[in-house]
């Protein structure tokens, strides 16, 4: 039988109606395209922890979707907040217009956010929020008259979306190489990852602080006059999971302190408990002056992101005649209601369910369980930090990041588990409702993988 046709069989079996009957058309963001479609893998329901594919098998979720399903799949209260949203009031113009969640919705979150942080600026996506934020902080200098505050500052290894600001302070070559245009007068920071300092380690390594002076060489050859912003994710993700070293993020805080460089956290998937706490910033016990989140601001079920922006900030933007613009940016969707009716529901769950703290005291069970991978075939790192854990492969000769993506087809498939892999690297953010004979499982699923996979 053909892919297609076991496909369409599968989807009838499960009551659907919509089963696909073009695998061509889509066109699937960051994937394999030609591969996949020779070899799909559906999903079509998911609960709790797992997902199902059409058939019925049960995978075990290890990512949280992808980052962002921190309270679990299918949670009834967020799912009844969202149709009864959709009945009330499905959508709402966000110009010059409001509707009460939005304004509910950014009162929460300024109420967990740290001191200081009263002003929630909404977009639909991670890659919406960095754009927004850098754009407030660009515009910030102006509206101080310091316009010459223009340099961004990035890091290599830093993953802030794919619009043209986030593919510009990121540090990924290969998410530049397609295209050839980008924001002007943006520097890198090295990243943290070191191998040969730093392989194995529990939590944050212990070599490293010294790379945030970096930023001083940058600050004296371009001068504290010039530069706007640095950006950083307090640990990064999408790269494969780089812990910061110990005492290297309060350093970068600092030399922004007394240089008057606005620092933004790209909190995207450190924020909403990932860490133990509310934010990143609370965790490392640092107060930047812009935050960006999405993901987990609704465990992920309708898309949404939002900056986090300090008082001084604001209030530089509101000392012009009231019926003008203060800031001419802003998205037909920012706060759409069913993005604020399922982000206040989420956060009400969090809270009722105390997630947070627990995944701060699952953290040690889930350090220990995947450390215990030590010595498995191919594994030359593993690093963890909260409920975030990644296990690094030595890549197979002449086909860098082959083997990583040969783990994530066939732990899929014969494992039933949903891995995320970027480069040679297995990173995992299971939700955090995870129970501890889950960690278990999802671990010996990971290993039996790496032991069946070449
Ligand atoms: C740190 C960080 N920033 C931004 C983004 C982009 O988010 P989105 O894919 O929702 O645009 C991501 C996505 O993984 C991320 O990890």
């Amino acid at each position: 039988m053909s892919v297609l046709s076991s496909l369409k069989k599968a989807f009838r079996s499960s009551g659907s109606q919509n089963f696909p009957n073009d695998l061509e058309s889509l066109w699937m963001p960051f994937s394999a395209n030609k591969h996949f479609k020779k070899n799909p893998r559906i999903i079509s329901r998911a609960k709790g922890m797992y997902y199902y594919t059409p058939s019925g098998d049960q995978i075990l979720d290890g990512v949280a979707g992808l980052w962002c399903c921190n309270a679990g799949h299918g949670r009834e209260q967020i799912v009844e907040a969202i149709k009864r949203q959709a009945e009330e009031l499905d959508f709402a113009p966000a110009f010059n217009m409001g509707h009460p969640k939005s304004f509910e919705l950014s009162s929460k979150l300024s109420q967990m956010a740290p001191r200081g942080f009263n002003h929630v600026f909404f977009g639909n996506s991670g890659s919406e929020a960095v754009e927004s934020a850098l754009k407030i902080a660009l515009s910030y200098w102006r509206e101080k008259g310091q316009e010459s505050k223009k340099i961004l500052i990035g890091r290599n290894r830093g993953y802030h979306g794919t619009n043209f600001g986030g593919v510009s302070v990121g540090g990924i070559e290969k998410n530049r190489a397609q295209f050839n245009k980008f924001l002007p007068e943006v520097y890198h920071l090295s990243d943290t990852h070191n191998l040969k300092k730093n392989a194995f380690s529990k939590g944050q390594p212990e070599w490293g602080e010294e790379l945030a002076d970096e930023l001083d060489t940058m600050i004296e050859k371009y001068r504290p006059e010039n530069i706007a912003a640095v950006i950083v994710e307090p640990v990064a993700g999408s790269t494969g999971v780089l812990i910061p070293p110990k005492n290297y993020l309060n350093k970068i805080k600092e030399k922004c302190v007394e240089n008057k460089i606005l620092l933004i956290f790209d909190e995207v998937i450190t924020g909403f408990g990932r860490l133990g706490t509310s934010f990143a910033s609370e965790y490392f016990d640092i107060t930047p002056d812009l935050i960006c989140l999405a993901k987990g601001i609704n465990s992920g079920t309708v898309p949404m992101g939002a900056v986090l922006v300090q008082d001084e900030i604001y209030n530089a933007f509101m000392n012009k005649d009231e019926k003008m613009i203060d800031l001419f940016h802003g998205y037909t969707y920012s706060a759409h209601p069913l993005a604020c009716a399922a982000s206040l529901a989420a956060l009400k769950l969090y809270e009722e369910e105390g997630l947070f703290k627990r995944a701060k005291e699952l953290s040690k069970y889930w350090e220990d369980a995947i450390h215990s991978l030590k010595g498995v075939k191919n594994i030359i790192d593993i690093r963890n930090l909260g409920l975030i854990g990644a296990v690094e492969l030595e890549p197979m000769d002449g086909k860098p990041t082959r083997r990583a993506y040969n783990v994530l087809c066939e732990a899929f498939v014969n494992q039933k588990t949903l891995l995320r892999v970027t480069g040679d690297i297995i990173a995992l953010s299971p939700p955090l409702i995870i129970e501890k004979n889950q960690i278990d499982q999802l671990i010996d699923n990971l290993k039996t993988t790496l032991q069946q996979t070449e």
